[in-house]
């Protein structure tokens, strides 16, 4: 068997070929593969792949899968991410502890896909070192994953395809959701931006929008079906639409649409800072759409933010922030924040330091800088010792935590909103959920408001969450 194997220059390339759009149709010859047997997903990385494995566990169960512990799985599929070195080596962790989980269960069908395969050395290392390793694809051809499997079944070959493609868009694909109140909703796929530390752009290929219809659609079915929230997905949200060639529609027209569609709650990530225009921040004052931005600013010096190819400075970070703030007051901002960035001095970082003080954020997730084979940083020479960017790694951290505290504290002694999830994980006597700012809410409160908005009136704020009683 050929192996297709994946292509980080090709994957660079855009050349402003056609999108196109695929409808996904089972086969007649796939749909009862799977009966009597079971499936069982891993996923690493963000929601993005969250969102692919709730498609492959909806192909999967199509066919006839039913999910298992992974134990018991005939078909076990790992989802992977490769933005930082950490991911890949959880990974590399997971995939070690499969040999003896396949001594036991001969027949396995062990599946790679993500974004890992999108890159040459991991397939390299597949075949160097993993051969309990079936099938490996990549994030481009998830609605191919019936052929794989029914050819894995049968022929016990390994199967190895990794399109490096600028990407299609496939419609009509099959969901298993985990929750029945809350829904990921892809509405764009890829990144152009190329921030120079980045993989995403090679390992998703080029930016491109489900047409409008096809979301609001799925949105209004959710809504049938008593879904209360959804988070719009994509790697830069605010690029929504932009390549669309006969309809001029954007990410505001595309939010005020489906406000109407009258779902409770809209969150959306994530955005991008130079593609945040007003008429997104306007429409983020319709009451469904949620206080709450996540607007990664990865640094706050000018020097290090034009090296990562950011598009913007400090103070036009600062401007986006303060216009977002008038159209939206009390919104609750968090950001992404890399440390250590090659070359990233002292007063670098100290700006940085500076820029949350100024903005305000209200939580981050905060990273050390990981180079990336094949993207432009992994070339820049890098001086910061670990130690170094552990300490600024851990400065930061204070700076965050103190700002997640001021922010959760502006809601003592009031009511808000909590979408209930269920019972705390810590105490089964405690209720959780998410506040429209996206506070994590722990609070006494009736069972039976589990899966619907209720008020709760914050009696104290932690850093990490707030604490509250239902009001009845
Ligand atoms: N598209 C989103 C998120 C991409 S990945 C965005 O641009 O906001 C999530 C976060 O991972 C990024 O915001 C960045 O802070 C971090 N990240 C990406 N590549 C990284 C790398 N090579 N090293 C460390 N952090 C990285
Ligand atoms: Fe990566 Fe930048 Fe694209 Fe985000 S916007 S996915 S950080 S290249
Ligand atoms: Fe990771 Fe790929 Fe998402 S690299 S963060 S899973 S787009």
């Amino acid at each position: 068997m050929e192996y297709i194997k994946p292509d980080l220059t090709k994957a660079r390339k855009r050349t402003g070929s056609n999108t196109e759009e695929i409808d996904f149709v089972l086969e007649d010859q796939y749909k009862n593969i799977g009966l009597g047997k079971n499936y069982h997903v891993i996923t690493f990385g963000c929601q993005g792949n969250e969102a692919d494995s709730e498609v492959m566990s909806g192909i999967l169960e199509e066919m006839g899968f039913k999910e298992s512990i992974k134990e018991e799985a005939d078909v076990l599929i790992i989802n992977t991410c490769a933005i930082r070195e950490n991911a890949e080596e959880r990974f590399y962790g997971t995939v070690g502890g499969l040999k003896a989980l396949k001594q036991n269960k001969k027949d396995m069908i062990i599946c790679i896909c993500g974004c890992m395969p999108q890159e040459e050395k991991t397939i390299t290392k597949i075949l160097d070192k993993y051969p309990q390793i079936d099938v490996v694809f990549g994030t481009h051809n998830i609605h191919m994953l019936p052929k794989y499997i029914s050819n894995a079944l049968e022929s016990k070959k390994r199967i190895i395809e990794v399109y490096s493609t600028e990407g299609n868009i496939v419609e009509k694909l099959p969901h298993i959701r985990v929750s029945n109140k809350k829904a990921w909703v892809n509405i764009m796929f890829g990144c152009d931006e190329f921030c120079t530390y980045c993989i995403v752009p090679y390992t998703r290929g080029k930016e491109r929008s489900r047409r409008p219809e096809f979301i609001i659609e799925e949105v209004k079915d959710l809504v049938s079906k008593g879904y209360l929230e959804v988070t719009l997905l994509g790697q830069n949200v605010n690029a929504y639409g932009k390549d669309f060639k006969d309809i001029d529609y954007t990410f505001s027209n595309l939010l005020l649409d489906l406000s109407d569609t009258g779902i409770a709650r809209i969150r959306y990530t994530t955005s991008h800072p130079r593609d945040l225009d007003e008429a997104t921040m306007k429409a983020m004052q319709r009451p469904n759409v949620m206080p709450h931005l996540h607007l990664p600013v990865q640094s706050g010096s000018d020097a290090v933010l034009k090296k990562m190819n950011r598009k913007y400075t400090h103070d036009e970070y600062l401007e986006k922030i303060n216009k977002l703030r008038e159209y939206n007051p009390g919104i609750s901002i968090t950001t992404d924040i890399i440390v250590a960035f090659p070359t990233e001095t002292e007063e670098d970082f100290n700006a940085t330091l500076k820029l949350c003080d100024e903005v305000g954020f209200e939580g981050a997730f905060t990273f050390i800088y990981s180079p990336r084979e094949g993207t432009p940083a992994a070339k820049y020479e890098n001086n910061i010792t670990n130690e170094e960017a552990h300490r600024r790694l851990d400065l930061l951290h204070d700076k965050i935590n103190a700002g997640y505290l001021k922010g959760n504290k502006r809601f003592e002694n009031k009511v808000v909103k909590v979408l209930v999830d269920g019972v705390s994980k810590n105490d089964p006597n405690t209720l959780c959920g998410y506040s429209e700012h996206n506070k994590l809410v722990n609070f006494k409160g009736n069972k039976d408001s589990i899966g619907t908005i209720v008020d709760v009136r914050i009696t104290e704020a932690k850093t990490w969450f707030l604490i509250g009683e239902e009001v009845e």
